[in-house]
């Protein structure tokens, strides 16, 4: 390996990196990760934190976990590569769609499209809503509907639904035919509600008003994260969910959760969709399928998509779409074990109990600091602080979460600031004195200012 002098030299000279400016990175040159085990990430000076990343909301299971590491590396052995585009598949692969439809099941889920990652997901159930209407009769249901907030990956199909200008605007013209509504969030939203059930109502509402001028007859989905992640960690109100339900159903819409975070447990529950109760029509899923050790994801399709399709006798049916990587043995096998440990170690209890001490440690924070706006959380481990300059005028500061972060990171955790959020998204396996050492380390951020 190339020394550390070297690494630093040529330390974001040579590759751009994803969500970030260029110039930015050279200037404020990437922390270099070297190392990691159990929760803990070590960096090329030898510093070490708790890593209240997760990675990147994917390592539910910490870096140390042996089962997933073996399966690769028995995979890579075996098979390391074949393709299941039609005529050919893998011994895993099969195994994996089986496992999958048992974990799913409470879910409605019955079927599996694999993918490599979370922006593959969200575009393959994009076009198997449209397909699933052609298939069926109903050529002119083309319209997507989201949340403003939500953030479904940067496909031109996922940012097309996004719900934040940055990953947007720049990328413009998006796809034609998506549609927003306010999202759920007490702290700011256009109706100024902060009743989280009086909320959730007007934004319901706001649903059954757009498609209304749509047409229902021009859409085939609405998208939406069970907990908005990305966005700033925004959890509806529980009676949320189940109204979308409603109102898509009772409009031919198909509902497609975004479970690329929420799926596997870390919302304390085994997928967001479980969470409120609701049992929606595709799951798009990733990132923890394979704790965040091979790029992988996964399509789920509900009972009556796949009905559709299969009982299609028309070329319809015929799925025009996959990735090379689609099915990889090797990410098959690691989801396989990872998922094989996930439920031996029941992540969603430790998921819970965590997240629950974390959230009353960031509202504990919360009454002693006043540049905290607003936090979020309560389900799991999906925990967010917004910081704000002026607390009366909720003016938001990113430049006060990317100061926090650097003096958390000091003082021993790694957290993600994410404009003017921060966000917590650790490993499912911390442990309390985890969990204590983000806090503490929070609060030094926070008193530091
Ligand atoms: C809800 C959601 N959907 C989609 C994606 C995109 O996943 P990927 O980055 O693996 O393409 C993400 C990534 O964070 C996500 O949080």
């Amino acid at each position: 390996m190339k020394d550390s002098n070297f690494l630093k030299e040529h330390n974001a000279r040579q590759l751009w990196h994803p969500m970030a400016h260029p110039t930015d990175s050279q200037t404020n040159p990437p922390v270099i990760i070297t190392g990691a085990e159990g929760v803990t990430i070590k960096d090329i000076d030898g510093h070490e934190t708790v890593d209240a990343v997760g990675g990147l909301w994917n390592v539910n299971l910490g870096y140390s976990c042996q089962p997933v590491k073996d399966a690769i590396a028995a995979q890579l052995t075996d098979l390391p590569y074949y393709s299941t585009f039609r005529g050919t598949t893998n011994d895993k692969v099969i195994e994996l769609a089986h496992e999958l439809a048992d974990f799913f099941a409470p879910d409605g889920m019955t079927r599996s499209f694999f993918t490599s990652g979370g922006s593959d997901s969200v575009e393959t159930a994009l076009r198997l809503a449209r397909q699933y209407h052609k298939v069926r009769g109903e050529p002119g249901r083309v319209k997507f509907i989201s949340l403003k907030k939500g953030y479904h990956g940067t496909h031109i199909g996922g940012a097309s639904i996004n719900g934040n200008a940055n990953f947007r605007t720049n990328y413009e013209p998006l796809l034609p035919g998506c549609y927003h509504i306010p999202a759920p969030y007490p702290y700011r939203n256009p109706f100024n509600e902060t009743d989280p059930e009086r909320l959730a109502g007007l934004c319901a509402a706001a649903l059954e008003d757009e498609i209304a001028f749509q047409g229902p007859s021009t859409i085939a989905a609405f998208i939406m994260e069970p907990i908005l992640g990305a966005g700033g960690v925004i959890p509806p109100h529980a009676s949320f969910m189940p109204q979308v339900h409603e109102i898509c159903d009772r409009n031919g819409i198909l509902l497609i959760t975004d479970e690329v975070i929420t799926a596997y447990g870390r919302t304390g529950a085994w997928s967001g969709a479980r969470l409120w109760g609701v049992k929606p029509d595709m799951m798009a899923t990733a990132k923890a399928i394979t704790n965040g050790y091979f790029p992988f994801g996964a399509t789920m399709i509900g009972e009556k998509v796949a009905e559709a399709f299969e009982n299609d006798t028309s070329p319809n049916g015929f799925i025009g779409h996959g990735y090379t990587y689609s099915g990889h043995p090797v990410g098959a096998a690691a989801a396989l074990a990872c998922l094989a440990e996930t439920k031996r170690l029941n992540v969603t209890e430790n998921a819970a109990a965590r997240g629950t001490q974390l959230f009353d440690g960031v509202r504990a924070l919360n009454e002693k600091y006043a540049q905290i706006g607003d936090v979020r959380g309560g389900h799991g481990l999906m925990t967010a602080l917004e910081c704000v300059s002026d607390p009366s005028a909720k003016t938001p500061d990113k430049d006060i979460a990317a100061q926090v972060q650097e003096v958390a990171y000091k003082n021993g955790a790694m957290v993600r600031a994410s404009g003017p959020n921060i966000i917590l998204s650790p490993p499912l396996i911390l442990s309390e004195a985890d969990a204590a050492i983000i806090l503490s380390a929070l609060d030094a951020g926070f008193a530091a200012l």
